[in-house]
C-alpha cells in the first residue's frame, strides 16, 4: 500500500507469484484490490489511475488471479439441452456446503455478525457502484434492465436510501466504523478476492456478460440469506434502522432476480450468443469464491478465534 502513497511512474518491480493462491493469499488479493481501488475512490493522494507500471502490474496479477478461478470452475456451459438462463439455475441447485446466514441466524452471536459486517463492508459501501461500470457497454434491453435495479440500488433518487448508505446504517447501529475503506487491511484474501472478481469484471469491457452474470446470480441467491440476517440482528435487539439494509433487500431483490435473470442475462445473449458461457462463468465464480468465504469464517468461528486479519500482526507495510 506504501507504494500507492508515493508519485504515479515510481513504481517498483514486480513480486513473484508462482506458489501463491490468488483466491486466498492476504497479500496478492490486497495489492489487486488497491490496483482496482483507484478506479473508484482512490485511498490514496496521488492519481494512479492510469499509471502504465500500475496498469502493467495488474495485468499479471489478473492472468494469475483468471487462471486459478479456471483451475477451481473450469469451462461452465448450457451443455446444448439448455439455456443460458436454466443453467443459472442448475448452478444455484447445485450447491453445497454451510451456509452462514442459517449458522448466524440459528446461533450466532453478536461479535460474529459485527464481523461479518466488516468482512462486507469492502462490497457494501459501494454497492452497486462495480455493476455501473456495465452500463455503457450495454445496449438496448439490456442496458434498460441493468438501469432500472441500479435506480434502486442507489435509492431510486434519495441518497439516503442508496443500499450503500442502508448498509452504513447498518454498520453504525452496530458501533462499527462506516467510513469507506475503514476496515480493508483487516480483510483476507478469501473477502478481497469476491470484490476483486467483480471490479475485474466491471472494468474491462470483455468481461461484459460475466459481470451480468455475477448480477443475476447474486441477486438470485440474496432474499433468503438477507432474510435470516435480518432475524438474527432481531435477536440481538438492534432495531430496524439497523436492520433495514437487509429488509430491504428482502423486499426487492426478488424482483431485482427476475428482471437480471429474464431480461438482463436473456437479452445480452440474444444480442450477442458468442459470450454465452461467460455469465455462467462469473456466476459460478461467485458462488464458488462465497463458499469459500463463509467456510473461511465458519472454520475460524469453530475454533473461537477471529476470521480477520489483524493488522498490527501482518506484514503489510511493504510495497506492492
Ligand atoms: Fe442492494
Ligand atoms: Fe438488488
Amino acid at each position: 500500500m506504501s507504494a500507492l502513497q508515493r508519485q504515479p511512474g515510481s513504481l517498483g518491480s514486480h513480486p513473484a507469484t508462482s506458489d501463491i493462491d490468488a483466491l486466498s493469499d492476504d497479500d496478492f488479493d490486497l495489492a489487486l484490490y488497491l490496483c482496482y481501488e483507484v478506479h473508484y475512490r482512490t485511498l490514496t493522494e496521488a492519481d494512479w489511475e492510469w499509471d502504465p507500471g500500475l496498469l502493467g502490474f495488474r495485468s499479471r496479477l489478473e492472468q494469475v488471479f483468471v487462471d486459478r478461478l479456471r483451475e477451481e470452475i473450469g469451462y461452465v456451459t448450457t451443455d446444448g439441452s439448455t439455456d443460458v438462463v436454466s443453467a443459472l439455475d442448475d448452478l444455484i441447485r447445485g450447491r453445497s456446503g454451510p451456509s452462514l446466514s442459517v449458522y448466524l441466524s440459528d446461533s450466532g452471536t453478536l461479535e460474529q455478525f459485527r464481523e461479518l459486517c466488516v468482512h462486507r463492508s469492502v462490497y457494501h459501501l459501494r454497492e452497486a457502484d462495480p455493476h455501473s461500470f456495465g452500463i455503457p457497454r450495454l445496449t438496448g434491453e439490456a442496458k434498460a434492465a441493468l438501469v432500472e435495479i441500479q435506480y434502486d440500488e442507489y435509492g431510486y433518487g434519495n441518497a439516503e436510501y442508496m443500499h450503500s448508505a442502508l448498509f452504513a446504517g447498518t454498520m453504525t447501529s452496530l458501533g462499527l466504523d462506516a467510513t469507506y475503506g475503514s476496515y480493508v487491511e483487516n480483510l483476507p484474501g478469501v473477502t478481497l478476492a469476491m470484490v476483486n472478481l467483480t471490479s475485474m469484471f466491471a472494468l474491462q469491457r470483455r468481461w461484459r456478460a460475466a459481470l451480468v452474470g455475477h448480477l443475476a446470480i447474486s441477486h438470485m441467491t440474496s432474499v433468503e440469506p438477507m432474510y435470516r440476517y435480518s432475524q438474527a440482528l432481531a435477536r440481538f435487539g438492534i432495531g430496524s434502522d439497523g436492520r433495514r439494509f437487509y429488509d430491504v433487500h428482502v423486499n426487492v431483490d426478488a424482483r431485482h432476480a427476475a428482471i437480471a435473470r429474464d431480461r438482463l442475462v436473456a437479452s445480452l445473449i440474444s444480442a450477442e450468443p458468442h459470450l454465452e458461457t461467460d455469465p455462467l462463468f462469473g456466476a459460478a465464480a461467485v458462488l464458488m469464491l462465497e463458499g469459500r468465504f463463509e467456510r473461511h469464517l465458519l472454520d475460524a468461528w469453530t475454533l473461537d478465534r477471529s476470521s480477520l486479519v489483524p493488522w498490527e500482526m501482518n506484514a503489510r507495510g511493504s510495497d506492492l
